[in-house]
């Protein structure tokens, strides 16, 4: 059962304002998100075994156009195109997770959709973009709702809605649809930490508030195994109840960092997680190794900077790859000094995207 079982919304075609009502369109720019504590591993329809925080990012986003047309018998429901080009491999998925939502949107069955997406980062650059592709669905389908049945017209109501929505496409999609640092996941921390949709962290001290992230390209390669089936896999991982305690137990303690500007714990945790995310994979029944020599040399290098620096400089990965680097904005020329100096030529065509904590989805005009 959804938490939003909404039979009503069905929109009535003998409406006065029918003519308007027929076709339109909505676009958003969405945000992919960091994770600083992990989501790995699910159960049920896409909740998470353990809660997780993330920073929502600004530079790597994606840009849907969401088309809707009065549904025609026998016409494709769905048409996506990617970057203009039409994609029916990336239709079909979006057609599933439709299908998936027409509890949510009754309406939906109404319309044909033509979606154009795009995003900010290269496709092949090893970046995740299903956190960013679909929040930005899921806006526009509440964009839709808001339109029509004049409802979400509260900021609150509308964002809760989306993050719900975004979650049944991706997990980490959840965390995206916020600003600045989000949690996802019940948790003793605050009781109204959920695992349905995320909620907003605003006890953040102010050299996380505007942290830095440079995304070093390691590897251009599509990642070796999707996150599904890598969530899929902790299911038999003999380290999966340890590590659902870890995660949830840390929350508070990093919670605590973020509050106080303790980047000493936060970058401790934040190592931590992102290694004991690839150490899982590693100790999956079916193994995975998602580093490269490149994102081992890095790590080698930032922790013999820091070191010797005094600099706070911290790195995380997701399910592959790339490195993120982390660092506090005043630090930034220190830092930018060391990734070209030692770095940069690590990276593959010296591809970097300098990325910091963003300020959330916003609607296209
Ligand atoms: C490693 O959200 O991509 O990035 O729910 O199956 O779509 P699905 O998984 P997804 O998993 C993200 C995993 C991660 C960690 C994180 O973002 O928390």
């Amino acid at each position: 059962m959804n938490m939003y079982n909404e039979p009503k919304l069905i929109i009535d075609w003998d409406d006065e304002d029918k003519d308007y009502m027929l076709n339109g369109s909505t676009s958003w720019k969405s945000p992919s998100n960091l994770a600083i504590i992990k989501y790995w591993g699910k159960y049920g329809n896409q909740l998470p075994q353990n809660a997780s925080i993330s920073l929502t990012l600004d530079a790597a986003h994606t840009e849907t156009t969401l088309e809707y047309y009065y549904a025609v018998p026998d016409s494709d429901w769905i048409e996506f195109y990617y970057d203009d080009k039409e994609m029916p491999a990336f239709a079909q998925r979006i057609e599933r997770y439709f299908e998936s939502l027409t509890e949510i949107f009754p309406f939906i069955k109404q319309f044909d959709f033509r979606i154009h997406s795009k995003n900010s980062f290269p496709h092949s650059s090893g970046i995740a973009s299903s956190a960013s592709a679909m929040s930005a669905l899921a806006l526009c389908l509440c964009d839709m709702e808001r339109t029509y049945f004049r409802t979400l017209k509260d900021d609150q109501d509308f964002y809760k809605k989306a993050s719900y929505v975004a979650r049944l496409g991706s997990g980490s999609a959840a965390r995206s649809v916020l600003p600045g640092w989000v949690e996802w996941g019940e948790n003793s921390v605050d009781e109204n930490f959920s695992n349905l949709f995320g909620t907003r962290v605003t006890e953040i001290h102010e050299s996380f508030r505007n942290m830095r992230d440079a995304i070093l390209i390691v590897s251009k390669k599509e990642k070796s195994v999707s996150s599904s089936a890598g969530h899929q896999l902790m299911e038999n991982n003999a380290f999966a109840a340890p590590r659902y305690h870890q995660a949830n137990e840390r929350l508070g303690i990093l919670m605590k960092a973020l509050k106080e500007g303790d980047w000493a714990t936060f970058g401790r945790i934040a190592e931590n997680e992102a290694l004991t995310l690839h150490a899982l994979m590693m100790a999956s029944e079916e193994s995975y190794i998602l580093m490269v020599p490149n994102s081992l040399k890095m790590i080698e290098e930032i922790r013999k900077f820091r070191k010797e620096s005094g600099v706070h400089v911290y790195f995380s990965l997701d399910a592959g790859p790339n490195i993120h680097l982390l660092y506090p904005d005043n630090f930034k020329d220190e830092v930018h000094r060391f990734i070209k100096d030692t770095l940069l030529d690590l990276c593959v065509d010296g591809r970097i995207i300098y990325d910091q904590v963003g300020k959330g989805p916003q609607k296209l005009a």
